[in-house]
C-alpha cells in the first residue's frame, strides 16, 4: 500500500460531522494562505468548502488572480495543471486525489497529435494553414503544442470567440480532444457539417482523402466525454411528450443532435445562471453532470422551478467524484503541518509554451 493510502486510512473512519468540522478548522488555520477552487461537478460535501466555484474558465481566471500560497483544486487534473501554469512560481497547485483525471482529456496525447500534424504536412502546410485549438480539457503538453504552433486554448464558454480568432490566423482548425464541442461550435458559426471531418488516428491520413482534408474547415479529434455521450435526443423527445412546455439546456460536450434539440447550450456556469434566472413555474431538462443538476434541483425547488436530469441513467463524472471530504481534509491538514501532498507541477518548458496558448485565450477577454 502506498504511503498516501496508509495516511488516508485514518480519514476513512471519520464521520461526516467530524470531517466537516476539521475541514473548517484547517481552512481557518490556513487563512489567506489557502484558496479552494471548486468545479460545479463536485459533490456537495466538497463544493460547500470552496472559496470560489465556477466553470473551467472562471476557475482558471481565479487561479491566475489569487495570491494564495496554496491553490487546492477540487476538480480534475487538467484544471490543477492550468492553475500551476497561470500562478506564480512560488504558489503551489494541489489536486486532493491524483486519480481525478478527465477521461476525455486522456483521449488525445502529444505523440498522436504530433503524428497528425506530420501527416497533415503530406497534404498541406499545417504551420501556414491550420490553427491548432485545444479544449482546456487536455494535458499541459498539448496546450504547449498549441503555444508553439500558433494555436490557442478554448473553454466551453469562449469556444466561438476562440474559433473566430483561430480562423483569422489560418484557414483551417485542428480541434482536440472533444469532437462534439468542436462540431457544435463550428456549426453555430455557420460551418457546414461536411466541412468538419473527424480524424481517425488508427487509419492513414485519419481515414480521409486528400480532397476531404483540403476541403475541410475543421479537423476534429475523435474524442468525447463519456458522461455527456449518455444524453440522447430521444430523452428530450420523451420528456417533452409528457411536459411540452419544458425548456431544454445542454452542455456543448453533448452530441450534435442533443444540442440541436436544446433551447440553450453553454458551459456549466452558463447553465447555472440561465436555469437560476428561470421564471417560477418553469420546467428545465438539463443535459450535464448529475451532481450539478441535483444541486440545481434542490436550490431551485423552493422558487417553483423544476429541474430534471436529461438521462434516465445515472451518469456522473466518476473522476470529479474522486475528490471527497476525506481527501480534502487529508490535504488541508497536511498543509497545516507544512506538508504538501499531491502537488501538480508542470515541467517548466511545457508550462512556458502552454502559457502562451492560454494567454492568447485570456487576451480575447471572453
Ligand atoms: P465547463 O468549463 O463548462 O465547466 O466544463 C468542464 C467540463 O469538464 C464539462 O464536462
Ligand atoms: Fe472530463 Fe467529461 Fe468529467 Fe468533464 S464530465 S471532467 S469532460 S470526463
Amino acid at each position: 500500500m502506498s504511503s498516501s493510502a496508509t495516511a488516508l486510512q485514518g480519514y476513512s473512519r471519520l464521520d461526516d460531522e467530524e470531517l466537516e468540522a476539521r475541514i473548517r478548522a484547517a481552512r481557518q488555520e490556513l487563512g489567506e494562505r489557502l484558496v479552494i477552487l471548486g468545479h460545479h461537478y463536485q459533490r456537495e460535501e466538497v463544493f460547500r468548502h470552496a472559496d470560489y466555484t465556477g466553470d473551467s474558465l472562471k476557475l482558471s481566471r481565479q487561479a491566475a488572480q489569487t495570491s494564495a500560497e496554496y491553490i487546492v483544486f477540487c476538480g480534475v487534473h487538467f484544471m490543477a495543471e492550468v492553475a500551476d501554469i497561470m500562478s506564480a512560481p512560488d504558489q503551489i497547485s494541489i489536486l486532493p486525489d491524483l486519480n481525478a483525471g478527465c477521461s476525455m482529456a486522456d483521449m488525445a496525447d502529444l505523440e498522436r497529435v504530433e503524428d497528425v500534424w506530420q501527416e497533415l504536412s503530406e497534404v498541406l502546410d499545417p504551420d501556414e494553414q491550420v490553427t491548432p485549438v485545444t479544449y482546456i480539457n487536455s494535458a499541459a503538453d498539448l496546450k504547449a503544442f498549441c503555444g508553439r504552433h500558433g494555436g490557442i486554448v478554448c473553454t466551453s464558454t469562449n469556444a466561438p470567440h476562440v474559433l473566430e480568432w483561430a480562423f483569422r490566423q489560418r484557414d483551417k482548425v485542428l480541434f482536440f480532444p472533444d469532437q462534439h464541442l468542436g462540431r457544435n461550435t463550428g456549426y453555430g458559426m455557420g460551418i457546414p457539417l461536411e466541412q468538419m471531418v473527424v480524424w481517425d488516428f488508427r487509419k492513414p491520413l485519419g481515414g480521409l482523402s486528400e480532397q476531404q482534408i483540403r476541403d475541410a474547415k475543421m479537423i476534429l479529434w475523435n474524442g468525447f466525454c463519456s458522461v455527456h455521450q449518455m444524453f440522447r435526443p430521444e430523452h428530450i423527445d420523451s420528456y417533452k411528450e409528457r411536459h411540452p412546455d419544458t425548456l431544454v439546456i445542454s452542455h456543448p460536450e453533448c452530441r450534435f443532435e442533443v444540442c440541436q434539440k436544446s433551447d440553450y447550450v453553454g458551459s456549466t456556469e452558463y447553465i447555472l445562471n440561465t436555469v437560476s434566472s428561470g421564471e417560477p413555474g418553469s420546467r428545465w431538462l438539463v443535459g450535464t453532470e448529475l451532481n450539478m443538476v441535483s444541486r440545481l434541483q434542490q436550490q431551485l425547488k423552493p422558487r417553483g422551478i423544476t429541474v430534471q436530469f436529461m438521462s434516465p441513467m445515472v451518469c456522473m463524472c466518476s473522476t470529479m467524484f474522486r475528490i471527497d471530504p476525506q481527501h480534502l481534509l487529508w490535504t488541508l491538514e497536511g498543509l497545516v503541518r507544512g506538508e504538501v501532498v499531491n502537488r501538480i507541477a508542470v515541467p517548466e518548458e511545457d508550462a512556458d509554451q502552454a502559457r502562451v496558448a492560454l494567454q492568447r485565450m485570456f487576451d480575447l477577454a471572453v
